[in-house]
């Protein structure tokens, strides 16, 4: 195999994790003979503090002309105030589009040995599979207009969604479920919001497609409730853009930490890989970070970019290895001395992986 990938590190515990997700790519290359060209590009607060767009043009022409793009994290505090065009999340929110990757999977399992890891009693969470299926590049995010009133004294976002635009992620979700437990749980707020209504009229639809597929449909209200008292409940679960990163976060809580949860987007040219969790300036420039989400996250590249199923699983049995040998960075020692640091992680990871 012969692919080139792009590694935008990013800001704060970005460049420990993709230095982590590399260091596990070039291991597969070697021991597999593939010819993996990575290069790493600037992006978000990173870009800004050279004085460069969040998204600079060498990076935007690298990501497109790569097989698939591994991002670490943007977003660093010096840059929170001030308009959108300033700051470091506009340039992932720009790549997405560019790239067209409407379909962000995030799957959120226990591992095994993780049970007791999260916030939950272990058995509401004992073998906890679940692929949140979020919209990516349309919805509030993106929706005009945009902006604040002349007088300052309001600010004003839109939600808008086309049938397209749900039918499209419907049906990724309603795939993904074919293989796997055969349930969809569609969220919305479709008591309350327009979008809502044509959200759920568009996945009933599509669910009429799919008899082998059970469809519900849930508000994002009491599906986040769900989610921490029966999590086990859930199998694929189809959100538009802001309920689907809400739902996420959470979902990093239930499984155990934050720091566990990959994600592939797909859908358009390329793709694009990326833990779900941020910068994490709280811990940014430590090694304390966990390194599993983007090194899962560089095993969902080689799966969904490269059709590399093999080295993609040989990856996650290295991770399921790692923590099953009681392995544990600070975000899951709960306080213990004996955490490892983002790299010790790593290394651990590495010496697992056999192809
Ligand atoms: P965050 O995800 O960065 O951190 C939330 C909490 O989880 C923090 O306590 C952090 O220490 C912990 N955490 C996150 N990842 C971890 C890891 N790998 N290992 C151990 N602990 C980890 O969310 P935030 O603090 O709300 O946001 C910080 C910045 O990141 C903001 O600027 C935000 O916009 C940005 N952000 C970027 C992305 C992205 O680039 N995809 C995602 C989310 C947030
Ligand atoms: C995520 C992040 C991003 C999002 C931010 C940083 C733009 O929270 O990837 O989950 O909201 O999509
Ligand atoms: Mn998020």
């Amino acid at each position: 195999m012969k692919a080139t990938i792009a590694l935008l590190p990013g800001d704060g515990i970005g460049p420990e994790v993709i230095d982590a997700g590399a260091r596990v790519l070039e291991t597969v290359a070697t021991q597999g003979g593939h010819e993996l060209a990575l290069s790493r590009w600037p992006i978000g607060g990173e870009a800004l503090r050279a004085g460069d767009p969040p998204l600079p043009e060498s990076t935007r022409a690298a990501c497109v002309a790569a097989d698939a793009v591994l991002l670490g994290a943007v977003g660093d505090p010096a840059f929170d105030h001030g308009p959108s065009e300033g700051r470091p999340e506009t340039a992932l929110l720009a790549l997405r589009r560019e790239l067209g990757v409407f379909a962000n999977l995030r799957p959120a399992k226990v591992w095994p040995g993780l049970e007791d890891g999260g916030s939950l009693k272990p058995d509401l969470v004992r073998g906890l599979d679940m692929l949140i299926v979020r919209e990516l590049t349309g919805g509030i995010y993106y929706g005009e207009p945009r902006g604040r009133t002349d007088d300052d004294q309001a600010a004003f976002n839109t939600m808008r969604y086309s049938r397209p635009e749900i039918e499209r992620i419907v049906v990724v979700a309603f795939e993904a479920a074919r293989q796997r437990k055969g349930l969809v749980t569609s969220v919305d707020k479709a008591n309350v919001l327009e979008t809502s209504r044509l959200w759920r009229e568009v996945a009933t639809e599509v669910g009429e497609r799919y008899p082998d597929v059970r469809l519900e449909h849930q508000y994002v209200d009491s599906c986040a409730l769900l989610m921490v008292s029966n999590p086990q409940k859930f199998d694929v679960v189809v959100a538009g853009n802001l309920f689907g990163d809400i739902l996420s976060d959470e979902a990093g809580a239930v499984v155990g930490s934050l720091g566990l949860l990959p994600s592939a987007s797909v859908g358009g040219s390329g793709g694009l890989f990326e833990p779900v969790h941020g910068s994490a300036p709280d811990i940014a420039g430590q090694d304390k970070a966990n390194p599993v989400a983007a090194i899962a996250s560089a095993a969902m590249l080689l799966r969904h970019a490269l059709g590399a199923e093999n080295e993609a699983r040989a990856i996650e049995r290295a991770i399921g290895e790692t923590l099953a040998a009681g392995l544990r960075t600070a975000d899951l020692a709960g306080g213990a001395g004996s955490a490892l640091s983002c790299t010790e992680m790593t290394d651990a990871v590495v010496e697992r992986l056999r192809l």
